[in-house]
């Protein structure tokens, strides 16, 4: 059985360094040398940091694309969707097994639950005190069986390293994308068992859902950077769709991309299509969320929040004396019971 520890937890497209011996805890010292290394995580911005991204965010934030453009960015998003993968097929993600890690309820009895591990990333939010900033684990509320569902799953890189870690009889995991093309590369994939999983063609943007489950019978929803691909008028909807289809006490596990990324401020002036919401060269889009976006469309819709906060890790180019700042928001929010 493959085990999974915090030094297996290495690479992936959201740009973490590989084989770092500790995961998440490599802190800049006070004064230190930055470009002593790679990459630091649990960076704090001073005052300067933070004027000068929202000063980028102003210059890039007007919109100029005309309306049958931007209506046509949503009608075909699909498409682009589909024409992203024709190209990259399944060599752009890396397999995300590090998620494991972040997210040990999607292999309870797999993973060292040692929850005196210090959590990786920085809390920003003061309203909470996520018990001395460990690394929270839920409780699921599978019995006969567990259930996960992960929506936009492209070519299977979470849900591969899922099948991998989580060995349990009852483990049954379903996932979508609205991409054609991702679901038949990933059904290629020699690691995808239908007796253990089952992909399926689904836009979650749409009015219904017609899907292999029934409505308060998952488990466990998970969205990896995939929220950020959707309209943001749509994000309330797809909220309320998932809320339907979890059980009782079911939870959601969300990682995306967080306000002022460095990914945000590098788009040119005429990409930007809504209020942090841009379009990529190849047609795709991405929104940048802050804590409070996901905490209203969460908590706004009936779930509870569990845990919210800003990952934010500072990379560095040592050759160029560059540095470039990540962030991301990662979040757990619960059905009530
Ligand atoms: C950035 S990729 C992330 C893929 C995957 N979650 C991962 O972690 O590797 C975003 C994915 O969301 C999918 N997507 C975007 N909008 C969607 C929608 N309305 N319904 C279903 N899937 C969608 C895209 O096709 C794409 O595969």
């Amino acid at each position: 059985m493959a085990e999974l520890t915090a030094t297996t937890a290495v690479g992936d497209d959201d740009d973490r360094e590989t084989g770092r011996p500790r995961f998440g805890t490599r802190n800049l010292p006070h004064d230190g040398d930055v470009f002593q290394h790679n990459a630091w995580d649990n960076v704090t911005w001073d005052e300067e940091q933070e004027k000068l991204v929202q000063q980028k965010v102003n210059e890039n934030s007007i919109v100029t694309m005309s309306s049958e453009k931007l209506f046509k960015y949503e009608a075909e998003a699909d498409k682009y969707w589909d024409k992203f993968y024709g190209i990259h097929n399944n060599r752009f993600f890396k397999d995300r097994h590090w998620l494991l890690i972040e997210f040990p309820e999607l292999a309870p009895n797999t993973v060292k639950q040692n929850t005196e591990r210090p959590m990786r990333a920085a809390f920003t939010d003061n309203d909470k005190n996520y018990g001395d900033k460990h690394i929270k684990i839920l409780d699921l509320p599978c019995k006969d069986s567990c259930r996960i569902l992960e929506i936009g799953c492209g070519v299977g890189n979470t849900v591969f390293p899922i099948l991998m870690y989580n060995t349990d009889p009852k483990l049954f995991v379903y996932c979508c994308d609205f991409s054609m093309t991702a679901i038949d590369i990933l059904k290629q994939n020699p690691a995808y068992d239908i007796n253990r999983c089952k992909a399926f063609v689904l836009d979650v943007t749409q009015e219904t859902w017609t899907t292999p489950f029934e409505p308060e019978s998952l488990d466990i929803i998970v969205l990896i950077f995939v929220l950020s691909a959707i309209h943001p008028d749509k994000m309330q909807h797809v909220i309320q769709q998932m809320h339907r289809y979890l059980k009782s006490g079911g939870i959601i596990l969300f990682r995306d991309y967080g306000r002022y990324d460095l990914a945000q401020l590098r788009f040119k002036k005429d990409k930007c299509i809504g209020k942090n919401f841009y379009v990529r060269g190849d047609g795709t889009r991405v929104y940048f969320f802050s804590q409070e976006d996901i905490r209203e469309l969460f908590t706004g819709n009936g779930f509870i929040e569990e845990q919210n906060f800003v990952d934010r890790r500072l990379q560095v180019n040592r050759g160029k004396q560059l540095k470039m700042y990540r962030v991301w928001v990662q979040a757990k929010y619960r059905k009530p019971s």
